[in-house]
């Protein structure tokens, strides 16, 4: 009896320990594969990979992360994640993640998503697999009402796995499209990014790249040398400096990836989580009473003579704070962000200094795209007025100014935010309706006293309207032209714009009516959508 009692209470202790050991060896091997894997994840190329990078300028894509998220504020999501590709031996070539890290972070402490290419391991190419990585952010990012950033560094569409790559673009291309205007989004280019892959930053709100070690085309010098006979670098054809200047392709450039990416968080902090956040306001100890002297005398007498719009933009901003987009391309006209009372507001402005601050294709394009989204995400926009017209001339004229400069009319007259417009010296002609005029639905429409609104300068008007009179009957017809129209009463005698003021009150006027029209509602007929002449 006492042996059966001595089996059963052995036979018992075997069972239990069996119980007890079996999960606790599995958990063991599990936690080592676990740990094994995302050790495998954070390596992505290795030592070899990283000491490249390097050689090249170029960070990796965790430390890229490290300085672009706030301090321990990363939360990454799939980093388990493997390609499933069995051809051209990629069966064997699986590694955790797939040379894509993606997940959450926080930018001064606001929350994003972030997906970052690795181009440490297999040149950051795009499988399948990571594809799938990206849409879950994107969507995560779309629903959360987060802004989503994606760092580019990358050989393209994985070559090894063939339509797979291709239709991974293509499901991000269709999720930016559905994002725009809903959530910021953003593009950094910090490594290659070429063919198809391209669309993807440029459906974004914001391209920015490093120069010397970034480039985008959709088609590399090889096929521009085999195709056309042309002999062009990479530089020459997709480099930061064509795509801030010429191109218009990217907004800005920075000198490496630090630099870009301080300068992300930057922009960040002018923008709302989405298009139903308000744009976030910070502390600011200047008054908003403060009085800009140097405004009163920033406008030369002689009308001809140029100024910086500059010398008016900054001394009117929150602590001359002004973060300025594109500031290379379409030099003839000024966009950005500044803040006032704290808040943010989208500034444009013609730069006389450049082409006398005449409207052209390129300027317009860069201002109605900055409108557009200032408008989707809730800025209000402030627009400084000294417009000799549209620039005149073959080129414009046969690369369609009618239909771009019809795009910044578009954005203007359909922006329900927030408009208020200083016309500071110039408003001739089409130019004088387009730049946030009142008859577009500008909210506020003020002059400084050196306005001159009128169809055209007097030497122009007199040249047409009194061709037959003699020179010197000319000169007595130009002061004639001047005394009645290049001064504000015309404009004001009829309520187009709504007063003449001091500019050195301009700050305190903007501030003043901002917050007069901070619950401003506009609405409009039922449409599915305007048509920009795109
Ligand atoms: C798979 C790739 C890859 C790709 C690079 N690699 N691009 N693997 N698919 N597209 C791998 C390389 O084999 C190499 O692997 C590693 O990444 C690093 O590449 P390197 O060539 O050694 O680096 P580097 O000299 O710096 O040259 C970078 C590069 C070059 C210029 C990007 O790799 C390149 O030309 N790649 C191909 C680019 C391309 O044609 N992509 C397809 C574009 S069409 P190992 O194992 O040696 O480390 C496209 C269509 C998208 O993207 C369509 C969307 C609609």
């Amino acid at each position: 009896m006492a042996g059966v009692v001595w089996r059963g209470a052995l036979q018992r202790s075997l069972l239990q320990r069996s119980l007890v050991c079996r999960p606790v060896r599995q958990a063991t091997s599990v936690a080592q594969r676990i740990e094994d894997k995302r050790r495998e994840a954070i390596a992505g190329g290795g030592e070899k990979g990283k000491e490249k990078q390097h050689a090249k300028g170029k960070l990796t894509a965790r430390e890229r992360l490290d300085l672009l998220l706030d301090p321990r504020s990363f939360r990454e999501m799939d980093m388990f994640v493997e390609h499933d590709c069995v051809d051209f031996g990629m069966e064997k070539l699986k590694t955790a993640g797939d040379g894509m890290v993606t997940g959450q972070g926080r930018i001064n402490g606001r929350p994003v998503y972030v997906y970052c290419q690795d181009f440490t391991l297999r040149g950051g190419s795009l499988s399948w697999a990571n594809a799938q990585k990206i849409m879950k952010v994107q969507d995560k990012a779309l629903e959360a009402g987060v802004p989503i950033i994606g760092l580019n560094d990358s050989g393209g569409a994985r070559i090894q796995e063939g339509v797979g790559s291709l239709a991974g673009y293509g499901e991000i291309f269709c999720r930016n499209v559905t994002s725009s205007g809903v959530i910021p989004q953003l593009s950094l280019i910090m490594g290659p990014c070429a063919g198809g892959a391209v669309y993807s930053p440029a459906l974004t709100d914001f391209t920015i790249m490093v120069k010397d070690t970034s480039y985008m085309f959709v088609t590399g010098p090889e096929v521009v040398k085999e195709v056309l006979s042309e002999q062009v670098t990479t530089e020459e054809l997709g480099g930061a400096k064509v795509h801030t200047s010429k191109s218009g392709v990217a907004h800005l450039a920075y000198e490496n990836d630090l630099e870009a990416l301080s300068r992300t968080r930057e922009l960040m902090s002018f923008l709302p989580l989405n298009n139903k956040d308000k744009p976030p306001v910070v502390a600011c100890s200047d008054p908003s009473e403060r009085e800009v002297t140097s405004l009163d005398f920033v406008v030369p007498p002689d009308s001809t003579q140029p100024y910086d719009i500059l010398d008016v933009i900054k001394p009117v901003v929150d602590d001359g704070d002004f973060f300025e987009i594109q500031p290379d391309f379409a030099k003839n006209i000024v966009v950005g962000y500044g803040r006032m009372a704290g808040q943010t507001v989208g500034f444009i402005a013609n730069q006389p200094t450049r082409q006398a601050g005449c409207l052209d294709i390129n300027a317009s394009n860069k201002s109605a795209r900055f409108i557009r989204f200032c408008d989707a995400f809730n800025i209000p926009i402030v627009t400084f007025v000294d417009v000799p017209g549209f620039l005149p001339g073959y080129l414009q004229e046969t690369g369609g100014i009618i239909r771009h400069g019809a795009k910044l009319l578009f954005a203007y007259a359909e922006a329900t935010v927030p408009k208020i417009a200083f016309i500071t010296r110039k408003a001739y002609g089409g130019a004088y309706d387009v730049m946030s005029s009142k008859h577009l639905s500008g909210d506020m429409n003020y002059a400084w006293p050196t306005a001159e609104i009128a169809v055209m300068g007097s030497k122009g008007a007199v040249n047409i309207i009194f061709k037959n009179k003699t020179a010197e009957e000319k000169v007595q017809c130009e002061e004639d032209y001047k005394t009645a129209f290049a001064n504000p009463f015309p404009a004001a005698q009829r309520g187009f714009i709504d007063d003449i003021v001091k500019p050195s009150d301009t700050r305190r006027i903007i501030i003043n009516d901002l917050d007069v029209l901070r619950n401003k509602t506009q609405t409009k007929p039922w449409r599915k959508h305007g048509n920009i002449p795109l």
